[in-house]
């Protein structure tokens, strides 16, 4: 199996690392040669981690044998499948699938890397959309589990099934949306967590610490919100932001991120975003105060409706989108499995509390009040987004 895989920064490199160790042949292409060097170094780098704690048995080099680099599309004319990885603006990916559509084989796949473009909108401009997918990896693409697998209107059955099949070749474990929505799954959960906390801030309810603070050590999650955008790139926050804001996702007033951005501050990879890292792209874990005020149902609140309506409009279903928050983002336990435990009898008055100032985002789901309104409250009554014996 040959996978060409175009653009080789941070998500890039990491799935042409992916790739490689899971045995195939990959073809890595960027626009320059300083680029794809300091590509090279990272999997390196990275590979020398995992086989150091024994994740891999195969050596680095032994891995990067089968990565060939280029600045040109023709070392993709025999890739069964084709990756593209490149910034989220919709011109270049097109271009890019353009360029794709040209050379890699007519009956070959291919797929983008987006964060929440709409996948019909990029198939739309090669001669082959029904062969065309979205597959999306998380970051760090070889620590983190998840891919999710989002057909377009356009996308042919088997061609879905193959990215699937391929997904679990590459060690990881695949989620599939039944129709396809701006930001998939992943990111329109984790837009209303940044809604939420940059919410807080700005109406001076707590501040980025103690937000942190609460995620990380009452919710247990790996990252705060804030720490996370910054781990993500606030770029990139930005741009999934405004990509699903501008197709019908509603709106929470935040300017934090937009701020920093235009600062030039854009987390981990410029080594300043909300917190401080010790050189640009090196991450290293924040410090946060160990007590917080700020409730963990009010983080979650706006996610939690989300999920709702991913339910509601048959996206995904609740197992499907815990399944996300775990192994995308390395939740310790699900989303709603959270929610359930907190009690949705809270995670209700939250959002009733919050709609009530005026926030149109967070109007309760009609799957949320319902489940309350019939005493479905979580592990309390026994019954809510899961049954409990
Ligand atoms: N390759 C190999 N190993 C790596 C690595 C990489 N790229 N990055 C980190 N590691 C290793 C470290 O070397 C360390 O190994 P050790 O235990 O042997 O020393 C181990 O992983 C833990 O790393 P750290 O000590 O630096 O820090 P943490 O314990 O905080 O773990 C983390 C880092 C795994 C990234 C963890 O913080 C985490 O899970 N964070 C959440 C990440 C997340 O949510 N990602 C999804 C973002 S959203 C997205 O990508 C979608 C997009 O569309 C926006």
């Amino acid at each position: 199996m040959q996978i060409a895989v175009v653009g080789s920064g941070t998500m890039g490199h990491g799935i042409a690392e992916v790739a490689a160790m899971a045995g195939m042949e990959v073809k890595l292409i960027d626009i320059s040669w300083d680029i794809l060097n300091k590509a090279k170094e990272r999997m390196y780098d990275s590979l020398k981690r995992l086989h150091e704690r024994g994740t891999i048995k195969e050596t680095p080099d032994s891995v990067l044998s089968r990565v060939e680099m280029s600045t040109s599309y023709e070392i993709a004319r025999q890739s069964d499948f084709a990756i593209e990885a490149v910034p989220e603006i919709l011109d270049l990916k097109r271009k890019v699938f353009q360029e794709l559509d040209k050379v890699v084989p007519k009956d070959s796949i291919l797929a983008t890397n987006t964060s929440s473009i709409p996948i019909s909108d990029i198939g739309e401009i090669t001669s082959r959309k029904e062969r065309v997918i979205g597959m999306h990896f998380f970051n760090p693409p070889p620590l983190m589990k998840l891919v999710e697998v989002i057909p377009s209107k356009y996308t042919d059955p088997d061609v879905t099934n193959f990215t699937v099949d391929l997904a679990k070749k590459m060690g990881k474990t695949p989620v599939r949306l039944r129709v396809e929505v701006p930001g998939f799954v992943s990111n329109r959960i984790f837009l209303r967590l940044l809604q939420e906390a940059c919410r807080e801030v700005e109406s001076r309810e707590a501040t980025v610490e103690e937000v942190d603070s609460s995620a990380r050590n009452k919710l247990k999650l790996p990252m705060g919100v804030f720490e996370l955008a910054d781990y993500v790139g606030l770029d990139v926050v930005v741009d999934l932001w405004k990509v699903i804001v501008e197709r019908g996702g509603t709106d929470v007033k935040c300017s934090s991120y937009k701020e920093k951005v235009e600062r030039k501050e854009l987390g981990v990879k410029s080594g300043k975003g909300f917190y401080a890292y010790p050189s640009p792209g090196k991450y290293s874990k924040v410090q946060l105060p160990p007590e917080s005020k700020v409730p963990p149902e009010r983080i979650i609140s706006l996610a939690v409706n989300e999920g709702a309506w991913l339910i509601e409009n048959n996206i995904v279903n609740a197992q499907e989108i815990d399944t996300v928050m775990k192994l995308g983002f390395n939740f310790p336990k699900g989303l709603l499995e959270m929610a359930d435990e907190i009690g949705l009898d809270k995670i209700l008055n939250q959002l009733r509390e919050i709609s009530d100032m005026g926030y149109q985002a967070y109007l309760p789901n009609p799957v949320l009040v319902k489940m309350v309104s019939s005493g479905e409250i979580g592990v309390r009554s026994g019954k809510g987004f899961y049954v409990y014996k």
